[in-house]
């Protein structure tokens, strides 16, 4: 037993877990709500303008009132801070502009007693070049941590050694002066790519994972989990003929030799047995988003990723009929005991806010705290956060900066909200307009917001084992509305989303009682028997039977 479960498991027994029905019969991370944070745009305390650990402590009150049961946190380690941190420069500390060591175990600590988990990022792909690992390999080529990083010679005419692209832009091959090679970078050249192959790479890296778990954490969100392994012989990626001057150049091309790699999947069920050597610990992962793909990242004879994270309900075309069959593919996609997960916003993705409008969003929020699956949110995405346009001289992400012209920013999804003052000063990014209706607040005062709406589903959520873990039980889609039933035992709901901003009537012909509606007023009568007529933009969750 690690030296904090004793503490961790104790301060559960102390606390009567809200949802023991549920939990009983499953992983707490299958029924926990995910909600990911950006520190830097969560809470500011020292007046840098920038999020950091004290902030988020100072802030866990919300998120408790909310009923979130997991914070995600995206890197808060030592970094130059090029790419939000995804540039590490070391894998077992914090940054000093997020807070100390101590600071972070306070805040596990105090999650922990309110019943919330926490997981944090693991970038096992890459480096910042300013990790002592690299500042070795990078010394000689007799260096003993040279094959720790992909380092290959120059072709015969001197160019680099092969076809492959960086995701942010350019020869993904960086040429080293000093030690006469070229090395790989799938991300930024301050990002050196690690050699997977190389088994010393391997366990220093499972030594991080157990370095955060000794210390309590309850998993990782692996980053960029299918790019780990590179084809050996270095062959060029071909062309996609399906891609046109319109994407980014490194989208030009299938990555068959660098991406979703089958050695790669055997790096997962490595990690995923070190994870397994704790208990109750989650691996989430992004992954090859292809449906037809994501099944492979659960693993088979060996598991690999818990939840890989599916992104399906943010790319689709946002009506009832793609929905349900972009939602019944990606179900049928995943093995038969898998469990399956929703993601509605993160920090590399446009606020879906901006996507859908202020009316489908509430549709959203009911959508995804519905579904059998684990939902992920993104801070902010319970207050409506939209896209904040930045101005040229604001733009920090190298994905904009790299490639401009293709929409990339991913800037304007991570800028702060508002949690009644996030900074003394000026934050990090510019702030949206409506910032001073779309806080928490304003909206906590408001029993009919999104943010009460997101509260009521979450509650409703941990209190019906049916929404929970239930079987979901899909119903043909009619007239712009997306329906499905969730059924446990002799308890079953229906849920009706009516995904335009018209009413519409839903032919049912059964009775029940209803539980909630998205626009949280008292206008239909509690005893509903079918049809119904749907207001625009509505969506009901009803019980079924008498
Ligand atoms: C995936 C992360 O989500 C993204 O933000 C980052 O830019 C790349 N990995 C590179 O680390
Ligand atoms: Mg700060």
């Amino acid at each position: 037993m690690r030296p904090s479960d004793a503490a961790v498991s104790g301060s559960r027994r102390r606390r009567a877990p809200r949802d023991s029905r549920v939990q009983d019969r499953s992983a707490w991370w299958q029924t926990a709500v995910f909600y990911e944070i950006a520190t830097i745009s969560f809470q500011d305390s020292d007046g840098d303008g920038k999020g950091d650990l004290a902030g988020l402590l100072s802030r866990l009150d919300y998120l408790e009132w909310l009923g979130i049961g997991a914070v995600w946190l995206t890197p808060i380690y030592p970094s130059p801070m090029l790419d939000l941190g995804y540039d590490i420069s070391d894998f077992c500390d914090v940054h000093p502009e997020f807070g100390t060591l101590e600071q972070f175990d306070s805040l596990l600590e105090e999650l922990h007693r309110r019943d919330v988990r926490l997981i944090l990022d693991f970038v096992p792909n890459h480096t910042s070049d300013q990790h002592a690992w690299f500042t070795e390999s990078r010394a000689s080529c007799r260096n003993p941590k040279r094959d720790w990083y992909l380092w290959a010679d120059p072709r015969p005419d001197g160019g680099s050694p092969n076809n492959w692209q960086s995701r942010f832009g350019g020869s993904a091959w960086q040429w080293d002066e000093q030690s006469g090679q070229y090395y790989y970078h799938s991300f930024l050249r301050e990002q050196p790519d690690l050699n997977w192959r190389n088994a010393e790479v391997r366990t220093a890296m499972a030594d991080v994972l157990r370095f955060w778990m000794r210390r309590g954490v309850d998993g990782f969100r692996v980053d960029a989990s299918a790019v780990l392994a590179k084809d050996l012989l270095l062959r060029d990626n071909p062309p996609d003929p399906q891609a046109g001057e319109s994407k980014p150049p490194p989208q030009r091309f299938r990555n068959i030799f660098t991406d979703d790699r089958p050695e790669a999947m055997a790096y997962l069920a490595e990690m995923r047995e070190v994870i397994d050597e704790f208990e109750n610990c989650v691996l989430c992962g992004e992954v090859q988003g292809k449906t037809d793909r994501i099944g492979h990242f659960y693993g088979h004879d060996k598991p690999r990723l818990h939840l890989p994270l599916n992104f399906v309900l943010l790319d689709s075309a946002w009506d009832a009929i793609s929905l349900q069959g972009n939602i019944d593919a990606y179900l049928n996609a995943i093995p038969n005991k898998a469990w399956p997960d929703w993601v509605t916003g993160g920090h590399d993705k446009h606020r879906v806010a901006s996507k859908l409008g202020p009316e489908q969003m509430r549709v959203l929020a009911m959508l995804v705290l519905t579904l059998r699956g684990t939902p992920f949110f993104y801070a902010g995405d319970e207050l409506g956060m939209e896209r904040v346009p930045i101005a040229t001289d604001r733009i920090t992400d190298p994905f904009e900066k790299l490639l401009p012209g293709y929409e990339l920013n991913r800037d304007p999804e991570r800028t702060a909200g508002k949690n009644g003052g996030f900074s003394e000063a000026d934050p990090w990014l510019p702030m949206g307009p409506g910032i001073e209706k779309r806080n928490v607040e304003t909206l906590k005062d408001d029993e009919r917001s999104l943010l009460w709406l997101f509260k009521r589903l979450i509650a409703l959520r941990r209190k019906e084992p049916a929404l929970a873990v239930g079987a979901y039980i899909p119903v043909r889609s009619q007239n712009d509305v997306l329906s499905f039933k969730r059924a446990d035992g002799d308890v079953a709901f229906l849920v009706a989303l009516n995904l335009v901003h018209e009413p519409r009537r839903l032919a049912w012909d059964g009775e029940g009682t209803l539980l909630i509606s998205s626009h949280l007023d008292d206008y239909h009568p509690a005893l509903l028997r079918g049809p119904i007529l749907l207001r625009p933009d509505e969506g009901l969750i009803i019980k079924l039977g008498r």
